[in-house]
């Protein structure tokens, strides 16, 4: 099989690492709020901005998952195939379970959402069994999606470890 120690093409690795950055923050903050352990003013400030930032997340995502669509990546040298497959595979369930918090997130608000002051967006849905259910959706997913991501994370760590620098193929600097 073809392998090799090409990066990601420069946009495809911002795309990761800003996608990455602001879903770790999504998923962290939203677990301390969701546990009642946070004081009140940061209880209260988080809601509003990590909705407006996750909203604004949604086109950066599908253009993400479009430009992933438009180029081949070979495998990283010496990783087995059946690993290789496990691995594809484990990618696609992470988008998938993205697209799903992104989609559940925005469906089950009974609210509008302000764009840090620059455009309020309506809701989608009127509030009701529907919306709640969308909520459950969302903490399922989200739970998912944790899990999900502390294996990709070992996975990199365990990588590095063994020599293989998966980190350098998702480089920003390098094409
Ligand atoms: C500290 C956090 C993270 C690290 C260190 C990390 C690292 C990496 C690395 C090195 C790759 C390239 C694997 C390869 O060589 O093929 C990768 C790919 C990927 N990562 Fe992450 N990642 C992190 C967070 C995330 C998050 C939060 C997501 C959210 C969905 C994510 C989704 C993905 C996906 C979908 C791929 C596959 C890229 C593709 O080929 O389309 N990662 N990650
Ligand atoms: C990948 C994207 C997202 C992640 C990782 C994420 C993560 C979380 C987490 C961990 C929680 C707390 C547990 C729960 O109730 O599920 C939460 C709650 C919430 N999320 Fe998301 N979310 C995302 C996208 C969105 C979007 C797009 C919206 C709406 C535009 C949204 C709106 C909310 C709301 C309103 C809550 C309840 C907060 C409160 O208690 O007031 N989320 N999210």
């Amino acid at each position: 099989m073809e392998t090799s120690t090409q990066t990601y093409p420069p946009l495809a690795a911002w795309l990761h690492w800003i996608c990455a950055v602001v879903i770790l923050w999504a998923m962290i903050s939203g677990f301390a709020l969701a546990s009642g352990a946070l004081p009140p003013a940061v209880s209260a400030a988080i809601p509003p901005f990590n909705v407006a930032l996750t909203t604004l997340l949604m086109p950066v995502f599908l253009l993400r998952i479009a430009y992933r669509a438009s180029f081949r990546m070979p495998p990283p040298a010496d990783i087995p195939p059946a690993k290789h497959r496990l691995a594809r595979r484990a990618h696609a369930l992470l988008y998938l379970l993205s697209s799903l918090s992104l989609a559940s997130g925005w469906l089950m608000m009974e609210r509008p959402v302000d764009l840090f002051g620059l455009l309020t967006l309506q809701p989608s849905l009127e509030p009701g069994a529907a919306t709640r259910a969308l909520a459950k959706l969302h903490f399922a997913s989200n739970v998912l999606l944790a899990l999900l991501l502390s294996a990709h994370i070992s996975a990199v760590i365990q990588h590095q470890r063994r020599g293989r620098r998966l980190l350098r193929r998702m480089s920003l600097l390098t094409s």
